[in-house]
């Protein structure tokens, strides 16, 4: 599917680290942010040439981001670090009507 559709508008990664699980989403996802409190894990993503937008900045407080802006977040391993309520209160907020919300992790 090509970027120009609405549902493939915007994707935001949270606790996205050195980017390894952000970067996949740029092949077809027009715009693609990417927040990590952590900066030297952003320097990291950064030092990859890339269109994407890595942020420092805490997943409990996107307020760079409107409300009902968002149509994909991702959290790969990654929700058992933070605050939880404060994290699914900004995750309602900015995501649209119908968007979603893909929390994954891996059992080893
Ligand atoms: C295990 S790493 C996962 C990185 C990436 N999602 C991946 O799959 O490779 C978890 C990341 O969450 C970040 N982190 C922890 N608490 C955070 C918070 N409240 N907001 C944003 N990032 C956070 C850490 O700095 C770390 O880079």
């Amino acid at each position: 599917m090509q970027s120009e559709t609405y549902a493939y508008n915007l994707a935001i990664d949270v606790g996205c680290g050195n980017g390894q699980s952000t970067f996949p989403l740029a092949k077809t996802w027009k715009h693609v942010i990417g927040v990590d409190v952590s900066g030297s894990q952003i320097a990291e993503a950064l030092a990859v040439k890339s269109n994407i937008d890595f942020r420092v900045g805490l997943a409990e407080d996107l307020y760079f981001q409107q409300d009902e802006s968002v149509d994909l977040m991702t959290a790969g391993i990654f929700i058992h670090w933070i605050n939880q309520p404060c994290f699914w209160k900004e995750a309602t907020r900015v995501l649209r009507p119908g968007g979603v919300l893909a929390v994954y992790s891996f059992n080893t």
